[in-house]
């Protein structure tokens, strides 16, 4: 099982991820994205359906915001995962 989040630490609103993947990110007031798996905690599982989107999404980020890991986040993307 796959998991993701963004680190909206480096997340520069380039809006990459959302065109790629708009299933899987949206953006927030601040015009940075997050997951919509579950409000970016990084806990919900990608859906298979999905990963190829995601994976998409993830080559495209200009700053290597997503962070996709083998085991959930906890809302913390510096975790390693
Ligand atoms: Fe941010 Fe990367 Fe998406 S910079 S808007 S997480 S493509």
């Amino acid at each position: 099982e796959k998991y993701m989040i963004v680190d909206k630490e480096t997340c520069i609103s380039c809006g990459a991820c959302a065109a790629s993947a708009p299933d899987l990110f949206d953006y927030d007031d601040d015009g940075l994205a997050f997951s919509l798996l579950d409000g970016n905690k990084g806990d919900v599982s990608v859906p298979d359906e999905l990963l190829e989107d995601l994976a998409d999404a993830y080559d495209g980020c200009p700053t290597e915001s997503i962070r996709i890991g083998d085991q959930p986040f906890h809302g913390s993307p510096d975790k390693v995962a």
